[in-house]
């Protein structure tokens, strides 16, 4: 049975870091995965993570399963962070929460849940969007549909044509993913008023929204990330959120996240729960307790907290830092503004807007590796390597 297979391609971006591992080249650059790296190229544990696994070791007297819904001290905590712990939606009891294994799990979830609804529901995905976005809904068997969001190597969202796109094609019963901040792969977010426009829109043509929230807390910080997401889940009865915590605790090897949904009213909310920990169950039954427990702690714990945001707003620092230090160079080797966008984009990802051509002219010269989109994830350029990083980019310039 198993010869009626055939090879999967690899991954493209997983097949770039391969790559880019076997390179001898010293100076070699890799900026294809979207992990955070520090100045040093490393992806560090976080402090407040240490601090809050040492807990752990002394206080877990148990490894049997957690239920279904995860940790609920988790759940309580991640969802009151989302949302912020005076939301009208929590106050109404009306917000059901499941931990899940990382954000990609909850988006499995949540296309699982969606395809309960209404089997093969239409989504709405941004173009460009982040790579398993569509394959994860996919694989639920819903229909995609897209909307223009960036135009590579520019400034801003396009947000007439998202709006004429979702105006000429959107039908009551859809559902609409959005990114809550530093959309991956372009770096370019919602303004307030664009979410407000948004959220009029959505609760007039009877759509669902569905909101990804892979970065919190790294674009400006975690209330200001917030407003746009939040104003969405006061305006409407129902939305999804998912949400990672492997980028803004560093916990990516942990696999935690959450799924959260808002419903009309407590009943609808209960039964709402009760699916989601259904599909957990044949998805792959009970999520892992590690990573929920040291973010309950850290989000619990005064101290903890505060050290953690401490550490999260170094990371957002570091990556305007180099954002800055990449636009500001660029801007003098080369005497123009072409790449200015780079300073003002969010998080840690733009596009360099150049051909296939010159990304692989970069590879081959000077052993930089980004994707083939001319995606960088700007957290892999360090003040030792941005130098050659320019050199590169200015070597491919016509
Ligand atoms: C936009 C977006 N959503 C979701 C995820 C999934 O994150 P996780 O690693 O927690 O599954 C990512 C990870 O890169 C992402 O960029």
């Amino acid at each position: 049975m198993f010869t009626s297979l055939e090879v999967c391609p690899d991954d493209p971006i997983l097949q770039l870091m391969v790559h880019a591992r076997a390179d001898t080249n010293p100076l070699k650059v890799d900026l294809s995965v979207g992990i955070y790296k520090d100045d040093m190229g490393k992806t560090p544990v976080m402090d407040c993570v240490k601090a809050a696994e040492q807990r752990r070791l002394e206080q877990e007297d148990s490894k049997a399963y957690l239920g279904l819904a995860g940790d609920l001290r988790f759940n309580k905590l991640v969802t009151e962070l989302v949302l912020g712990p005076s939301h009208a939606a929590l106050a109404d009891k009306r917000v059901s929460t499941i931990q899940t294994t990382g954000g990609s799990g909850a988006i499995r979830i949540a296309a699982e849940l969606i395809k309960r609804i209404k089997p093969g529901t239409r989504v709405w995905v941004s173009d460009p969007t982040w790579a398993n976005h569509i394959p994860l809904l996919k694989s639920a068997g819903l229909e995609i549909a897209t909307y223009a969001y960036y135009q590579s190597g520019e400034k801003g969202v396009r947000f007439t044509e998202m709006m004429q796109d979702l105006s000429a094609g959107a039908q009551s019963g859809d559902v609409i993913l959005l990114q809550g901040s530093c959309h991956n792969p372009c770096g370019e977010d919602l303004s307030l008023e664009q979410w407000q426009h948004l959220a009029e829109f959505v609760l007039d043509r009877g759509l669902l929204p569905f909101v990804d929230i892979a970065y919190h807390g790294i674009s400006k910080n975690l209330d200001e990330d917030s407003l746009g997401w939040r104003h969405m889940a006061a305006s409407v009865p129902e939305m999804l959120i998912s949400y990672s915590g492997s980028k803004n605790f560093s916990l990516y090897r942990d696999r935690i996240g959450a799924l959260i949904s808002i419903s009309p009213n407590p009943a609808t909310a209960h039964i709402l729960l009760t699916n989601m920990m259904n599909i957990s169950r044949v998805v792959y039954s009970v999520p892992p307790a590690h990573g929920g427990f040291l973010i309950a702690e850290i989000l619990e714990d005064d101290e903890l907290r505060k050290m953690w945001m401490f550490e999260l707003d170094q990371i957002r620092l570091r990556v305007n830092q180099m954002r800055n230090g990449l636009a500001d160079r660029l801007q003098e080797r080369l005497s123009s503004d072409r790449f200015e966008f780079i300073r003002d984009q969010q998080g840690m990802f733009s596009f360099l807007g150049i051909s296939v051509e010159q990304v692989l002219s970069m590879r081959e010269s000077h052993s930089i590796y980004l994707l083939n989109s001319s995606r960088v994830n700007i957290a892999g350029v360090t003040s030792s390597n941005i130098d050659h990083l320019v050199d590169a980019i200015v070597s491919v310039q016509p």
